[in-house]
């Protein structure tokens, strides 16, 4: 029987059918093979100096390298090379669909280390939660998040930048990066939105938390945090495997409309803002997202599975149908984009369904957004996060965290 060889150089991934795993050992300290096949557990482990000999005994039918381009991203990602892999058949085409394929459904050792991440990361945002202050810095909060993630959980890395937005930076789906990189001065009055997550053994985490900076929501800021969270919980109880995610966007983007029409920011059938898109001025990007080794993880649009062209929809990094095993992100948010708000206010087809002057009070506002990670089951879904989520939870929360942290500055003499 012909086989396939896999070659890998310091990560093993799940292994496809009638594949042989072999590891290309190039650590700096020398442990014996065997070693490495044990911790790996691989079918065999070699020297990467003996390479092209060991695989040269084997007479493979056909050699298997990766490469491929990952769908979300664009990036390509480089097939391994050695010296006198051209006397092999080689084949760099079949494994990047296996590949992302074992990637989507999660094995159960994989989903034990996802939770771990979550559990971590939830902790650490409720560090956050508890030491915010009005006249600090968001970086503060970055580097109280890093600085747990990796004490207490051994997490070295985050998953992506992290994105402590606050006030209108709330409203900046991916602020944070180096051209604005959390250095505002959180204000009293604003809605802070951190999106941060560890990482643990290459797996990621992806959670948001919305709050304001000094413990208390306005009542706007309740009606628009209540009204993302309906559309997370109606998501959650939806979720089962067979679901269309495409579908799971449109239920969130529907309350959304339904709930704004209720703040009195739009008016009119709602079933005609869907037709015309309007969900998407308060919510440009999808729904959510797979979610492992990679934040917005690989596989999202297999051979088959086609991107809606529609707004929103289109940002989707998976139009799949959920599959016991899944773990995905469930992040619905409204924000007050200006430039969105202006566009649709400009164009009749929207603008018909816009309070103007109700959303005057909204502008500037910014945004919030609640994300979540799931893991798909064979009846709904596990919640791998683990944060306060009503707004009575975050205010009870927030509370406690502040007279605690008085009663320490309190005990070292120094009084606020
Ligand atoms: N943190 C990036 C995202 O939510 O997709
Ligand atoms: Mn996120
Ligand atoms: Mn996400």
């Amino acid at each position: 029987m012909s086989r396939r060889i896999q070659l890998f150089c310091c990560r093993v991934e799940k292994k496809p059918r009638d594949t042989v795993l072999i590891l290309v050992l190039c650590f700096a300290r020398i442990h014996p093979p065997e070693f490495f096949k044990n911790k790996y557990a691989v079918d065999e482990a070699h020297y990467v100096t003996e390479i092209s000999n060991v695989l040269a005994l084997k007479k493979p039918a056909v050699l298997l390298t990766l490469r491929g381009v990952n769908t979300d991203s664009g990036n390509v990602s480089k097939e391994a090379s050695f010296e006198g892999i051209s006397q092999f058949n080689v084949n760099n085409k079949i494994l990047h669909p296996e590949i992302a394929e074992c990637r989507v459904i999660k094995t159960d050792m994989e989903l034990e280390v996802l939770r771990y991440t979550n559990k971590i990361s939830s902790e650490a945002h409720k560090e956050v939660m508890k030491a915010v202050k009005v006249g600090m810095k968001e970086y503060e909060m970055e580097s109280l998040f890093q600085h747990y993630c990796y004490t207490r959980g051994g997490m070295r890395h985050t998953s992506y930048t992290c994105i402590c937005g606050s006030g209108e930076n709330s409203s900046v789906l991916h602020y944070g990066h180096a051209g604005a990189p959390n250095d505002k001065t959180i204000e009293d009055g604003d809605l802070c939105l951190f999106d941060m997550g560890g990482e643990y053994y290459c797996y990621g985490s992806d959670i948001t938390c919305t709050f304001p900076a000094n413990g208390k929501f306005t009542a706007d800021q309740r009606a628009v945090y209540e009204a993302v969270l309906k559309a997370s919980r109606a998501v959650m109880k939806a979720v089962k495997p067979g679901v269309s995610w495409p579908d799971m966007h449109r239920l969130a983007d529907r309350v959304h409309l339904e709930e704004l029409t209720r703040i009195g920011i739009l008016k009119g059938n709602v079933d005609d803002m869907v037709k015309v898109h309007l969900g998407a001025i308060f919510m440009p990007h999808g729904l959510g997202h797979l979610l492992g080794i990679d934040v917005h993880d690989v596989g999202g649009y297999p051979e088959g599975v086609e991107r809606i062209d529609e707004p929103g929809l289109r940002s989707l990094r998976t139009a799949r149908r959920l599959q016991q095993g899944m773990v995905l992100t469930i992040e619905p948010g409204i924000y007050f984009i200006e430039h969105l708000l202006e566009q649709a206010l400009q164009d009749p087809a929207q603008s018909c369904f816009i309070n103007s002057s109700v959303l005057q009070r909204f502008r500037g506002f910014g945004g919030v957004r609640i994300e979540d990670d799931i893991a798909v089951t064979a009846t709904g879904m596990e919640l791998l996060t683990c944060v306060p989520r009503t707004v009575e939870e975050i205010e009870a929360f927030m509370a406690e965290g502040q007279s605690r942290a008085k009663s320490f500055d309190c005990l070292s003499g120094q009084k606020q």
